[in-house]
């Protein structure tokens, strides 16, 4: 890590980002990169050894240190995420000490370089080691604001007996967190993880609450209420800095090895489709879903009558590899459904042939359709995605849900698809995500809220 200077022989600050090494997380913090070094700051991105991105697809300008993460394997590819973040907060935590302290001395004329430190919520370690070594500390959280006020909340809820989810209060609405039910705060979980889980949202708290400050990749305009709400509970300064793939639309990152190669010859085919006809259906990059309901959504898909295009990557279904459908249903779709294992998303949702965007309702992929207008049928499968949802459908009306009983059925699929593509509903819910898709634009050009956040973090940067 050299010391940084600009043109003009000035030293510039160096920020230090710790993404949590997962695509959903790593993709905002490298836009969030790509972001402060436009604005002048030296970046470094200090990833750890599990999952790291390729060097390529780092934005320009911005270096890669990584920290040995000593997780095993078996670790890194299991869905325990609780049990993965504080293995990764618990051995990173003297390398990342030693790599901050170095990076503080490294000047040749005894001034310390001024450094700041930027780490996703999960991974908080670091901030306390920032702050035992006097460097500011400000935590970046990639959900939404929503989602933070559930992590403020979790202790009490569990306290109120509302948590973990029961049958019996799972369709009670939630006072304190308007518009959630209890279904949303969670998906049903086992005591013991319910334990785990809680005591995981504890340490990322009290990690915010002492930092000196919060980025949230979200903006004012669909949140303002949720983040003047952490605003007043944290008392931290607090920055809705997002969309940050819209801020700084730089290609999405690599990480090796972790992810299918995209496949681009789908955008072909979208050329040869009808305007606003095409369902594209994706779950992001971490959530498995059963054989079961993989038949089920891909009977609903092909019972739809509609062009789809249909993004099945390695291990969408749960213990498996790979996916190998029927040849009934794959003659039923022949010509009209096309199925690849990962896609440029942005750009497939950038097409003019997409009409409908089915998603698990990640916060990226709901950002992605919302400032894309494309509007979303959602089919969350957990965490944060199950208020987001209700986000998506109650609050700000840009999607539709796909109803589950007791389980996913493709009719569930075929009304979710016929709700939103035909009749009144539909035509309200693509209005509103125009309209909310040109609010995106203003917040994110020049003097948008969300691009005054920015320049509002970077003053902060600058002057701590
Ligand atoms: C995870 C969690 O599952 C999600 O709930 C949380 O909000 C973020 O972390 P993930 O499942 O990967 O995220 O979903 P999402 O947040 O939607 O991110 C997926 C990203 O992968 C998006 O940026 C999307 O553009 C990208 N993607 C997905 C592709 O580029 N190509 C694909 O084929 C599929």
């Amino acid at each position: 890590m050299a010391p940084p200077s600009d043109r003009n022989g000035r030293r510039r600050r160096r920020a230090l980002l710790l993404p949590l090494p997962y695509h959903g997380h790593v993709n905002p913090m490298l836009r969030l990169a790509a972001a402060l070094h436009a604005r002048g700051l030296a970046v470094t991105v200090v990833h750890a050894e599990t999952r790291v991105p390729d060097r390529r697809s780092l934005p320009a300008g911005c270096e890669l240190v990584t920290v040995p993460d000593g997780i095993p394997p078996e670790l890194a590819a299991s869905n325990d995420i609780p049990s993965f973040v504080f293995a990764l907060n618990r051995n990173c935590a003297a390398p990342f000490r030693d790599l901050l302290a170095a990076a503080l001395r490294e000047d040749d004329d005894g001034r310390r370089v001024a450094c700041v430190v930027v780490a996703d919520v999960d991974w908080f370690a670091p901030l306390t080691a920032a702050r035992e070594l006097g460097v500011p500390a400000l935590a970046l959280m990639t959900s939404s604001a929503a989602r933070f006020r559930v992590y403020m909340a979790y202790r009490r809820l569990s306290e109120m007996g509302y948590l973990p989810v029961q049958e019996s209060n799972m369709d009670k609405p939630v006072d304190e967190l308007p518009p959630l039910l209890v279904r949303d705060l969670h998906a049903r979980m086992d005591t013991a993880r319910h334990v785990a889980y809680a005591d995981l949202l504890d340490h990322i708290v009290a990690g915010v609450r002492q930092s000196s400050g919060l980025i949230l990749n979200t903006f004012d305009a669909i949140e303002r209420a949720d983040v003047e709400h952490i605003r007043r509970d944290t008392s931290i300064p607090v920055f809705p800095v997002g969309p940050l793939h819209a801020i700084s639309p730089v290609a999405a990152p690599q990480q090796s090895g972790a992810l299918p190669e995209e496949d681009r010859s789908c955008l072909a085919w979208l050329d040869t489709q009808l305007p606003g006809s095409v369902l594209f259906v994706s779950f992001g990059t971490l959530v498995s879903i059963d054989a079961d309901e993989l038949m089920e959504l891909a009977w609903g898909l092909a019972g739809s009558n509609r062009p789809f295009l249909w993004v099945v990557r390695p291990r969408l279904v749960r213990g498996r590899d790979s996916v190998e459908l029927p040849g009934e249903l794959l003659q039923e779709i022949r010509g009209r459904g096309v199925i690849v294992r990962w896609v440029p998303q942005e750009e497939v949702l950038s097409h003019p042939a997409i009409g409908a965007f089915v998603t698990h309702c990640g916060w990226n992929s709901t950002l992605e359709s919302i400032s894309k207008g494309v509007p979303i049928i959602c089919k969350p499968c957990g965490s944060d995605q199950l208020g987001t949802a209700r986000y998506v459908c109650d609050m700000w009306k840009v999607g539709v849900r796909v109803e589950i009983k007791d389980k996913v059925t493709r009719e569930g699929i075929q009304v979710a698809i016929e709700r939103l593509m035909d009749g009144k509903e539909g035509e309200m819910v693509r209005d509103r995500i125009i309209e909310m898709s040109d609010v995106v634009s203003k917040c994110t050009m020049k003097g948008g809220s969300s691009e005054l956040a920015m320049n509002d973090l970077v003053d902060f940067i600058e002057s701590s």
